[in-house]
């Protein structure tokens, strides 16, 4: 696999479904953060829209916890995005009849122009430079009470905090039967080229800025946290 493809959709493409193991070898409590990120969603989402699906384990979490739900899923990877519509075809046939497919960056997602009530990311916003212009949009694509949920890595809220997040996220890498140092420098590469870290609290500034109330986190683990925002304008 080559550690320095140009974008982050390249980098996890290249993985196929061998990402399935390494993100539970580098990343601590990755199956516990999804089921966090179900536990918050909304009880019956008519019309959801996922940011980057990788192999489809949030996905398939979603189909289950909403199985009368229409799924939008937009990933730029297309390799990721066909094991994800594969594993849904396979394991929920409904859901996978009901849901739309799009290969795009998240940047470019103008395309994507329907109301959504629910819109979800597990662990993909962080490729996203511009978080404040993605959240304005996000803000626009849901219909009025509409939920945004997701789960991120981000940055610490100070530097002893991000610097001791870093070393207990390395110390994990390296415990017997996680990561190889091959692995750890071919995920330091991708975060140095490609993650764009911003800390919790200024998330809830940039959401409550395009338009978000109700903003919280409801889960965190050193880097990584899942947070629940509605769009204003509901009952
Ligand atoms: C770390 S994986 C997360 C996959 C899955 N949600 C999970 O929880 O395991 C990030 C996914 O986002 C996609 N991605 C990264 N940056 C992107 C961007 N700017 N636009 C669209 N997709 C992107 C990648 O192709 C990859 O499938």
């Amino acid at each position: 696999m080559d550690a320095r493809p140009d974008t982050a959709s390249g980098y996890f493409g290249a993985m196929g479904d061998e990402y399935d193991s390494l993100i539970r070898r580098a990343l601590p409590n990755y199956d516990e953060m999804i089921r966090e990120l179900t536990a918050y969603l909304p009880a019956h989402p008519r019309r959801a829209l996922e940011l980057g699906c990788g192999t489809g384990n949030f996905t398939l979490a979603l189909a289950e916890h909403a199985p009368d739900c229409a799924l939008t899923v937009v990933d730029a990877s297309p390799e990721m995005t066909e094991l994800t519509r594969e594993r849904l075809a396979a394991l929920h046939p409904d859901s996978a009849g009901r849901s739309t497919f799009v290969i795009s960056r998240f940047e470019d997602l103008d395309s994507v122009s329907e109301a959504f009530d629910l819109i979800v990311s597990c662990i993909s916003l962080h490729h996203v430079t511009d978080k404040g212009r993605l959240f304005r949009h996000l803000h626009e694509a849901l219909s009025p009470g509409g939920a945004l949920r997701f789960a991120d890595q981000m940055l610490g809220g100070s530097q002893a905090s991000q610097d001791r997040n870093w070393e207990r996220w390395l110390e994990y890498c390296r415990q017997p039967g996680h990561c190889t140092e091959d692995e750890i420098q071919g995920l330091l590469d991708h975060a140095a080229a490609h993650d764009h870290y911003i800390p919790l609290a200024v998330h809830f500034e940039l959401l409550e800025a395009a338009g978000f109330t109700g903003i919280d986190c409801v889960w965190r683990n050193g880097m990584w946290a899942v947070v629940t925002a509605d769009a204003s304008g509901g009952n």
